[in-house]
């Protein structure tokens, strides 16, 4: 197996395990999305899985970019040499990162308090919030899967 496939296998993984992220963040916090009998238990469910669904995400933050600039570098040389798309795919990459940073810095902090605090009104914004910037992950992710894909035609 050869380096470039090492590599581009890595990428392709790390894709998935963005967009299975996202994809089941928005489903869980959909109102049906979770079977529990109320919303107070809903609240608490979803503290508890968030940690475990945001690992897989973290692990594609970091192979993204580690696995890109490998492929970056054995295919095109370097940052200057990439193709202005590839350029794009990086630009999108750190505005994905950061709507990722305000779910796991913020607004899941925020979750976290609310269910603390047994104020369950605060609970439902920031599960609102969530979902907002999982919806913009997910199509942001989806955008650059179709931008990555184009090249290859
Ligand atoms: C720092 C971030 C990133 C870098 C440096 C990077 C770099 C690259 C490079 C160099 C290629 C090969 C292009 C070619 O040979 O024509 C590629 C392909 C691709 N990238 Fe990225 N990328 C990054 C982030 C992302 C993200 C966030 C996604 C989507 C969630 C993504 C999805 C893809 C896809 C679908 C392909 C085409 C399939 C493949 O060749 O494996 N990339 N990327």
């Amino acid at each position: 197996m050869s380096a470039d496939s090492v590599f581009q296998t890595l990428h392709g993984l790390a894709v998935l395990m963005w967009l299975g992220g996202m994809l089941a963040t928005c489903t869980i916090l959909r109102p049906a999305g979770l079977a529990v009998p109320s919303r107070v238990q809903r609240l608490q469910r979803l503290v508890d899985i968030f940690p475990r669904l945001f690992g897989g995400v973290w692990a594609a933050v970091l192979i993204l970019p580690i696995s890109g600039v490998a492929l970056l570098r054995l295919r095109f040389t370097g940052f200057e040499t990439a193709p202005r798309d590839v350029q794009i795919m990086m630009g999108l990459y750190v505005v994905m990162v950061a709507l990722f940073l305000r779910m796991q810095g913020l607004q899941l902090p925020a979750l976290r308090k609310a269910v603390a605090a047994q104020a369950w009104t605060d609970g439902a914004i920031a599960m609102k919030k969530l979902r907002r910037l999982a919806v913009g992950g997910l199509l942001l992710g989806l955008a650059t899967v179709v931008l990555g894909m184009a090249r290859q035609f």
